[in-house]
């Protein structure tokens, strides 16, 4: 190259560096950032954060309000969730904002008189309702770790409610075939109600929830706990309902120890209760790995193994997962390796253990689809994995009149009757009965994953029962399969949750063969549309990312060097 012309190209990349700098406050530094969420919207206000040098944190916290926008059925301010968070120094951190049962609930609040459960009591309308924990969440997260102004974390969402967004084809769907719910459930107000259909590319504008955005980001979380909010969600759900103000005031977000376990070179570090997740991925994962086995992706004998362990999981879930905080569960039994030699023992390698047969493992212990999941490295290091819902589709279907938004239907993770399925199909017994107060059991599965002490993975999923399985399976396409993160999150899944004594399989994913060959060996197997949507990413020689594909989910790489 001529001399001048040298002289000129390494002037404009010091001034591009300088600007690109003055932009990005750690520029320098920087190696890469990157978001994966459930909708395109919520993906670019994330972007839009990580791009100002706000942490994962911040990100999460307008990804979080974001989707309470542009994914009203799972995104949420009148529900809760789960956060595990690592800083880049490699300390972890889990928060949990998962809802509470309300002060007057009871254990039999569900029943007849005699004792029969009541159709969609626990599932719909006022009853259903937990203490909303997503506002909690938002303020602890961001008092610890936050770095940028409530006002720049509220202001994208709000902005996206007040201008509205248009509506993909599956919202239309969705929101059309959920009218008759919204009317039979919100006598005072019209939200989500169209005279005509929805259609693909109509705009949703949400005035009254920006309105209430406007509120929280102005008067803090106190509006939504104790204050003009609580008022009127009290008021709004009039005389049926039980909760109270005394509910809002008494409710805390926790920041509890996360789960960790080793696996070779790996430190998985995922939920504790009162999610199910961590304890039931870390027993899949050390079952899985005790037997050390050679095998191919989703051939019929890696099929069967890990259905068999998935039966012996979900059975102790059954009987020992619940709320720490009033149900002793014995943790560090359940993810003892000793013990889970011995359970893997149980399986047989070429016959499938029928249900009835296997029990809650005997610990030796002294006494106690609907959800979204993003996933967020911000250009510091630091990585968020948050897992939020409403529990099914538009939670309880109740919308607060004059505020806009949904609240949640979570009290239908509880085992509303010992031995009774909920809408998952999980079943549950003592430890995880109502109490006023308790927090239902979740099986939310935010996780991060280090290799050699580094951060390797972040991920989870949406999908009530089958979240645990498709992270689990997630996690193996890449650490054993040695899958691209997309490919990962995209290959067909299956999943067995114990009760039913079902493989559930993704439809049109395996081959006739296959499945054939379960049935020859004695499974019973059911075709589902789609199980999960896993967002995560991946870090290696680069940062990789996957959304998806089974839904709208997005992802963006901000930097990549
Ligand atoms: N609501 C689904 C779960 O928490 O597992």
């Amino acid at each position: 190259m001529h001399r001048s012309k040298k002289v000129i190209l390494i002037v404009i990349c010091v001034s591009l560096g300088f600007l690109l700098s003055k932009i990005i406050p750690n520029y320098n530094q920087v190696k890469y950032a990157s978001i994966v969420t459930g909708h395109p919207e919520a993906t670019k206000i994330g972007e839009y954060i990580l791009n100002k040098g706000g942490n994962a944190v911040d990100a999460s916290i307008a990804t979080q309000l974001a989707l309470a926008v542009c994914f009203p059925r799972a995104g949420n301010i009148g529900g809760g969730g789960f956060m595990i968070y690592r800083t880049k120094d490699g300390d972890s951190y889990s928060l949990d904002f998962r809802e509470k049962a309300p002060k007057k609930s009871t254990k039999n609040m569900y029943l007849d008189s005699i004792g029969n459960v009541i159709d969609s009591l626990s599932t719909h309308g006022t009853l259903s309702i937990g203490i909303p924990g997503t506002i909690s969440g938002i303020f602890d997260a961001h008092e610890k770790f936050g770095t940028m102004s409530i006002k720049e974390l509220f202001d994208p969402a709000i902005e996206l409610a007040e201008n509205g967004f248009l509506i993909n084809e599956r919202q239309a769907n969705l929101l059309n075939s959920y009218k008759k719910d919204f009317i039979k459930f919100n006598p005072n107000n019209k939200y989500f109600i169209k005279n005509s259909n929805w259609k693909k590319d109509d705009t949703l504008i949400q005035t009254d929830l920006a309105n209430t955005l406007k509120i929280i980001r102005d008067e803090k979380r106190e509006s939504f706990y104790n204050g003009i909010i609580t008022k009127k969600i009290i008021k709004s759900l009039g005389d049926n309902a039980i909760l109270t103000e005394f509910d809002f005031q008494n409710y805390h977000s926790i920041w509890r120890d996360p789960i960790k376990t080793k696996i070779n070179n790996y430190n998985i570090i995922s939920m504790p209760p009162p999610s199910s997740g961590g304890i039931a991925l870390s027993q899949l994962l050390l079952m899985f790995f005790d037997l050390d086995l050679n095998l191919k992706h989703n051939e019929v004998k890696y099929i069967h193994l890990l259905t068999e362990i998935e039966k012996l999981v979900y059975a102790d879930r059954s009987k020992y997962l619940g709320d720490n905080d009033f149900f002793y569960v014995p943790t560090n039994s359940l993810i003892d390796k000793k013990y889970l030699t011995n359970r893997v023992k149980k399986i047989n390698f070429s016959k499938p253990t029928p249900s009835a047969n296997i029990n809650p493992g005997e610990l030796n212990y002294t006494e106690s689809e609907e959800t979204t999941h993003f996933s967020i490295v911000d250009s510091y290091g630091n990585s968020a994995s948050v897992t939020t819902t409403l529990n099914t589709n538009f939670g309880s279907k109740v919308f607060v009149d004059g505020l806009g938004f949904l609240l949640n239907n979570e009290m239908d993770d509880f085992s509303i009757k010992p031995g009774t399925p909920n809408t998952y199909g999980l079943v549950g017994s003592e430890a995880n009965s109502i109490e006023p107060e308790k927090r239902m059991l979740s099986s939310m599965t935010p996780t991060i994953i280090e290799k050699n002490n580094e951060l390797f993975m972040v991920l989870g999923s949406p999908g009530g029962s089958t979240i645990i399985t498709s992270v689990f399976q997630t996690i193996l396409n890449v650490i054993l399969f040695n899958m691209d993160i997309q490919n990962a999150v995209n290959a067909p899944r299956f999943h067995h949750q114990w009760i039913p004594n079902l493989i559930y399989m993704e439809k049109n994913s395996f081959s006739t063969k296959t499945i054939d060959s379960l049935k020859l060996l004695g499974h019973k197997i059911k075709e589902r549309e789609t199980m999960g949507h896993v967002n995560a990413i991946h870090i290696s020689d680069k940062m990789y990312v996957g959304a998806d594909n089974r839904g709208s989910n997005s992802a963006s790489i901000l930097f990549n060097k």
